[in-house]
């Protein structure tokens, strides 16, 4: 694919509607639970990707303080780097309002993600065992088996320095 075509551009409320849509088939919900909080990514800060004038990838965050938590990072065109883009959108967003690192929580079933992040400078720095049982609390949507047929139970956090 011919990157050039894909613009990225911060997340406007016209984008609101294709994200709640985009939420609600990858999700099953219009928001997600990380760290035991719920957060609705049509209502966050982000970056889109539009393909022309498709939508092709989104990535939302929260900023707290000096941290920033890179809440969803969605891509429609996997592995085409459209996932990389938005990254260094989102982490050069948290520099310029002050923040020292982004983490993001992702479950141990994403083994994709995984890949990605630390191929991107993110480390492992903790690991909430079973902590998905208290997210289905929340959000009952969350499925028992996840990507490869792996069981979802745990919460794997990353961190990166800006
Ligand atoms: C994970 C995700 C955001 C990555 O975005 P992407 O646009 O597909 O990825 P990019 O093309 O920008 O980056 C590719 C990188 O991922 C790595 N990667 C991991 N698995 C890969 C695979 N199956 N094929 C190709 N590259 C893969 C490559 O090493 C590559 O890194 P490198 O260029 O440094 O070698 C995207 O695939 C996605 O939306 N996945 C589904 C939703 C999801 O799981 N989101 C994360 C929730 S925590």
């Amino acid at each position: 694919m011919n990157l050039e075509v894909v613009q990225i551009a911060k997340k406007s409320e016209a984008d609101s509607q294709d994200i709640k849509e985009r939420s609600q088939k990858l999700f099953g919900a219009d928001f997600v639970v990380s760290r035991g909080k719920c957060h609705k990514p049509a209502e966050l800060d982000g970056f889109v990707a539009r393909q022309y004038t498709e939508l092709v990838g989104l990535a939302t965050y929260e900023i707290s303080g000096d941290m920033c938590e890179l809440v969803t990072i969605d891509v429609f065109l996997q592995w085409q780097g459209i996932g990389k883009k938005l990254m260094e959108e989102v982490e050069m967003e948290a520099r310029m309002a002050g923040c020292k690192q982004v983490w993001l929580i992702t479950t141990n079933d994403n083994i994709e993600a995984i890949h990605f992040y630390q191929r991107r400078g993110y480390d492992m720095s903790a690991h909430y065992h079973n902590a998905i049982e208290e997210s289905r609390k929340l959000k009952p949507q969350i499925p028992l088996v996840g990507n490869f047929g792996i069981p979802i139970k745990h919460e794997l956090e990353f961190r990166k320095n800006l």
